[in-house]
């Protein structure tokens, strides 16, 4: 595609066909196939699935961080029109951070345990933006009041083992934040904390949001939080998506067989503690995938078609399903 073809266009990121391999003792294996989905300019999209379904994996190589030295990509990774998997490294290093970045689980992998936050933060920013050091410190104490932090110019000096979780994940969101990126990728930046200051974090990163007109890539494993955060969700099985839709069109009536037992087994919003019983069974596991639909081992609407890959299809509403069933099955909740 040409420059010219994409300007005008809403569309901040396009992922074609994405197909990660990873090198393992036994060969490489693929853990991300076909993946494909797009995110508006500052659009807030859900990514859910199973435990090691591909969504930290699907994260990482738009981040262009793939684990392991020598991963292999196919598909198109492309952010406004250019893709990233064609860069040069150089290139993409200053891709990352200046327009994409990252929040993750753990916020003290990130944070460097010998660097004040202030001189860590300062340094992202040097690093993107030309300016001195005074300037950078200013702008770091700036961001951590943007993200909530009580007396920035006194928290600047404090190294991150001074922080409590929650402060130290709106530190990384500060991170994250300090070249203005047009896409946030947040990596179930709240499950290591707790419920309250969990609510507090994703509040704030719906103000950031809604303030700076980001994009974001919410990843969880929580419908409920995505019920109330995501205009759009996309589900994911066995290093595939199987469904994206507009978040309210999938939570009433999901298509794929998945999307659905999984939107059954989260907790409602009204309903406390009631978790109803997940699918039966266990995910196949990277290089067993089952020929045909990953998910028909597990699936009650299973029929002989299946044995064949189902395709990602579009349909009438917005969304896209993974399931050649899709158009005579009735799910959701009646
Ligand atoms: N370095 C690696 N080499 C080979 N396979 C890997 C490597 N890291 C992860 N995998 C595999 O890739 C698959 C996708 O993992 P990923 O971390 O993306 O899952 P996830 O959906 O983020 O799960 P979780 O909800 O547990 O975070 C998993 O089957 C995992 O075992
Ligand atoms: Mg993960």
């Amino acid at each position: 595609m040409t420059a010219a073809a994409s300007t005008g266009s809403e569309l901040l990121l396009e992922v074609e066909g994405l197909s990660v391999d990873l090198p393992t003792e036994g060969g490489y294996v693929r853990v991300l196939d076909d993946v494909s989905f797009s995110i508006h300019r500052g659009e807030m999209v859900g990514l859910a699935g199973e435990s090691g379904s591909g969504k930290t994996m699907t994260a990482l190589a738009v981040m262009g961080l793939l684990p392991t030295r020598k991963p292999r990509a196919e598909g198109r990774i492309l952010l406004e029109g250019r893709d990233l998997l064609a860069l040069p490294r150089r290139e993409l290093q200053s891709i990352r951070g200046s327009q994409v970045s990252m929040v993750f689980q753990e916020p003290m992998t990130s944070l460097h345990p010998a660097y004040t936050i202030g001189e860590q933060i300062a340094e992202t920013v040097r690093r993107h933006l030309k300016v001195d050091r005074k300037s950078a410190r200013r702008r770091a104490a700036e961001l951590l009041d943007i993200v909530g932090i009580p007396n920035p110019e006194d928290r600047i000096g404090h190294y991150s083992f001074e922080f409590s979780g929650g402060m130290q994940q709106r530190a990384m969101l500060a991170m994250a934040l300090a070249c203005g990126p047009k896409l946030i990728i947040a990596d179930e930046p709240t499950t290591a904390l707790d419920v309250t200051i969990q609510a507090q974090i994703v509040e704030l990163l719906q103000d950031l949001q809604q303030q700076f007109g980001m994009a974001v890539l919410f990843v969880t494993h929580d419908l409920g939080l995505l019920s109330q955060l995501s205009e759009t969700l996309m589900i994911m099985y066995a290093g595939q998506i199987v469904e994206v839709a507009p978040t309210e069109t999938i939570l009433r009536r999901p298509r794929h067989p998945y999307a659905d037992v999984l939107i059954q087994a989260a907790p409602h919003p009204d309903q406390r503690g009631g978790r109803l019983p997940v699918v039966p069974g266990a995910p196949p596991r990277p290089g067993r995938y089952p020929e045909g639909c990953r998910f028909a081992p597990r699936c009650a609407y299973a029929v002989d078609a299946c044995q064949q890959p189902p395709a990602l299809e579009a349909v009438e509403d917005g969304g896209v399903v993974r399931c050649v069933r899709q158009a005579q099955l009735s799910l959701g909740r009646p």
